[in-house]
Formats: structure tokens, C-alpha cells, sequence
């Protein structure tokens, strides 16, 4: 059996929040996360609450990040933020190729590889999404999607900078619906990937590697999720934009995570 790692929660604020409202979001975050331990709290705010993400969490336990980076490290790129620009506004993660980018930004497996080998570059660990879309699952096309964003998200990897790498699985019919994947649907994919994983990298860094899974995650189903072999963890939408639900999906992985070990 594999040994289970501690939860690893992620909350992706999209583009919600003022500065007034996430700072009171994250103090909260902030006050909560020490009882939560072992469990590894990160928070992925808008661009332009970074700067009070890292004045009010500097120091302390979450960790914060951003939702995308370009794939190259400076250049003239209207709009754009790099790797290092994030590294020196103190991110130590960032999401890459979340389903709202593929589907409305263009993104594709090639970016998504480039985004995430940049995001590795300026030491970020980057959290690599994947997920088929509710047309490809009724097709049983599946697998082969989720094989295919692994393969081109992941290109030209080796086996060390796993260790740095999160993966979200986040089926996108499940995104912001309320239509959570029950925790078999959900397991039989993080298998899959864990597999695929095993294949390209070794067994001993698959069961290392983190794969969360996302698509409206709430306090009620995140026991049963995280209860799962494979599922480490969740990248969470909605549900984060409060402490309340975040700190307590946290509680409900931590609580699951106690009673698996
Ligand atoms: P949701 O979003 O929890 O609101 O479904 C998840 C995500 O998009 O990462």
C-alpha cells in the first residue's frame, strides 16, 4: 500500500476578491491553518493581491501562489507575468493550465508544458491541471484525454523535478457545478494518473507525487474524497473564497488523512 502524504489544499480565488475582502480572507486563512497541521494550506489570489497575500502570510504556514505565468522570463509580452516576477512577490506555487484557461485563453498541452518548465525554472512548483470535459467522458474518451494533457503537459520531464511538481485533476464538468465527481469516479482517474506517473518517472516518485482533485470540492464531500488512495488533496474554487468552507475542507482532509495512516 502506499503511505499516504498529508493533505495538500489549494485554494484558486479565480478573479474574485478586492483587496479590502482578501485580506480579511486571509488573516482568517492565517489564523486557522496552525490547528490544521499536518495539513499544507496554499492560496492562489488574483495578480494584484499578491503583494497583501505576502505582507499578511510572510512567516507563517500557507503558502500563496498565482494562477498563471507566461513561459518566458522577461520579454515584450503585453499583460504578461513571468516566473521571476512571481518569485519575487514570494509565490512558491502556481496553477498551470486550469480548464477556464484551456477553454477561454487557448492554452493547450504545448503552453501548458512550456508554462510549467518556466515555473520550475524560477523555482515555483507548479499545479498542473488536467481534466476531461463531461462530451469526452459520455464518448469514453477519458483516459485518453487525461493521457494525452499528462504527455504534452509533462514533456521532456525527468524523473527529479517530480518531486516539485503538484497535479489537479479537475474533470470540467465538475468545475463550478456543484456536480462533484463521487470519490470512485474521482479515484479511478487519480489512479490512472498515478499509473501513467509510474511509468515515466518510477514508482517511488509517483507515490510522491501530489495529485489533488478539483471540481466543486465542499466541506460534505472532502472526507470521503480524501479517504481515496490517490487523492491527496484539492485544488478548490468556490468554496475558497470563505475561510470557513477552505479551513473546514482542510479539517474534513486532515481528520480522513488520521484515520488512513
Ligand atoms: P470549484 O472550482 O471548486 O468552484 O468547482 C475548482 C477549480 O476551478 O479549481
Amino acid at each position: 500500500m502506499r503511505r499516504r502524504l498529508p493533505p495538500f489544499v489549494a485554494g484558486n480565488w479565480k478573479m474574485y476578491l478586492t483587496r479590502a475582502e482578501a485580506g480579511l480572507l486571509l488573516d482568517a486563512v492565517a489564523k486557522g491553518a496552525p490547528a490544521l497541521a499536518p495539513a499544507e494550506l496554499v492560496v492562489l489570489p488574483p495578480y494584484t493581491t499578491l503583494a497583501e497575500a505576502s505582507a499578511r502570510l510572510r512567516g507563517g504556514p500557507v503558502a500563496w501562489g498565482a494562477q498563471n505565468l507566461h513561459w518566458e522570463d522577461k520579454g515584450a509580452f503585453t499583460g504578461e507575468i513571468s516566473g521571476p516576477m512571481l518569485a519575487e512577490a514570494g509565490c512558491r506555487f502556481v496553477a498551470v493550465g486550469h480548464s477556464e484557461r484551456r477553454k477561454y485563453f487557448g492554452e493547450t498541452d504545448e503552453t501548458v508544458n512550456r508554462r510549467t518548465l518556466a515555473a520550475l525554472r524560477a523555482g515555483l512548483r507548479p499545479i498542473v491541471c488536467v481534466g476531461e470535459t463531461l462530451e469526452q467522458r459520455e464518448a469514453g474518451k477519458m483516459m485518453d484525454v487525461i493521457a494525452r494533457q499528462l504527455e504534452g503537459g509533462l514533456a521532456g520531464l525527468a524523473a527529479e523535478p517530480f518531486g516539485h511538481i503538484v497535479l489537479a485533476y479537475e474533470p470540467v464538468w465538475a468545475i463550478g457545478t456543484g456536480r462533484t465527481a463521487a470519490p470512485v469516479q474521482a479515484e479511478e482517474v487519480h489512479g490512472f494518473i498515478r499509473g501513467r506517473l509510474q511509468e515515466k518517472v518510477g514508482k517511488a516518485a509517483a507515490d510522491c507525487a501530489i495529485i489533488l482533485y478539483g471540481g466543486s470540492v465542499k466541506t460534505a464531500n472532502a472526507y470521503s474524497l480524501f479517504k481515496e488512495q490517490n487523492i491527496d488533496g484539492f485544488l478548490v474554487g468556490g468554496a475558497s473564497l470563505e475561510a470557513e468552507s477552505f479551513l473546514g475542507i482542510a479539517a474534513e482532509a486532515v481528520k480522513a488523512y488520521k484515520e488512513v495512516q
